[in-house]
């Protein structure tokens, strides 16, 4: 099973041609403080190429939770990692991520086809981003470079600033297929849920409560 092969079934869900490359998968993992969470989630992992960058960043006791829409590919995903007790894949939209993530999570890693979305479905996955993120939550996702002028990656980019305190952008990844770019947002501004007890590896220190399963 390929990102190529769905692509070719699929085009305007998967939203692209290849998985994204170790660097690209290294940079969308790069300065969202992993190693100190206690939830991650994951966005559209299709085959798992990020999957496999985020994993050796967690902790024993951290939790990934990795949403793919398509069914094929999230069987796959679980199977894969079925004996990894961190990791927990569930078939199903990011647009429904409140229902599936109960606790506030530390990092969302996205590997969604934002610019083929209908704005309205962009919209509602953010709001459910920053609806699960806790207050210091951080946020990454990557953008194609030759699309990074059109309007649909741009509204993106809009949406973007106007959810997070703060948003940068990673030097382009030209060893990408296509070359691209990693947003990196944090300190979502609106994010009702709030932190339990001290976030991240520190909960887990204290005992701080933990899940298993989804
Ligand atoms: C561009 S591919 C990226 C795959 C992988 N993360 C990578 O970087 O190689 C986008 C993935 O997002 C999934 N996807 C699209 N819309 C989704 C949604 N609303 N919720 C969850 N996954 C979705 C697609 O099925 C596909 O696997």
């Amino acid at each position: 099973m390929s990102i190529t092969r769905e692509f070719l079934r699929r085009p305007w869900v998967t939203g692209a041609v290849a998985a994204s490359s170790a660097r690209l998968a290294a940079a969308m993992t790069d300065g969202l403080d992993l190693e100190r969470a206690a939830t991650v989630v994951e966005l559209g992992p299709g085959t798992g190429a990020i999957t496999e960058a985020i994993l050796p960043r967690l902790a024993a006791g951290t939790r990934l939770v990795a949403v793919e829409l398509n069914p094929v590919l999230a069987a796959r995903l679980a199977e894969r990692y079925r004996h990894d007790a961190r990791v927990t894949v569930v078939s199903g939209s990011a647009a429904e991520l409140a229902g599936i993530v109960p606790e506030p999570v530390d990092a969302v890693v996205s590997g969604l086809p934002w610019t083929v979305m209908p704005a309205a479905l962009q919209r509602r996955v953010l709001d459910a981003v920053t609806a699960v993120l806790q207050p210091r939550g951080r946020f990454s996702t990557f953008a194609y470079a030759h699309a990074g002028w059109t309007p649909p990656a741009r509204r993106f980019a809009a949406e973007l600033a106007a959810r997070f305190s703060t948003v940068e952008r990673s030097r382009m990844v030209w060893a990408n297929l296509p070359p691209a770019y990693v947003h990196r947002a944090g300190e979502p501004r609106v994010s009702p849920r709030g932190p339990r007890i001290p976030s991240g590896r520190a909960a887990l220190d204290a005992g701080g409560p933990r899940s298993s399963g989804a």
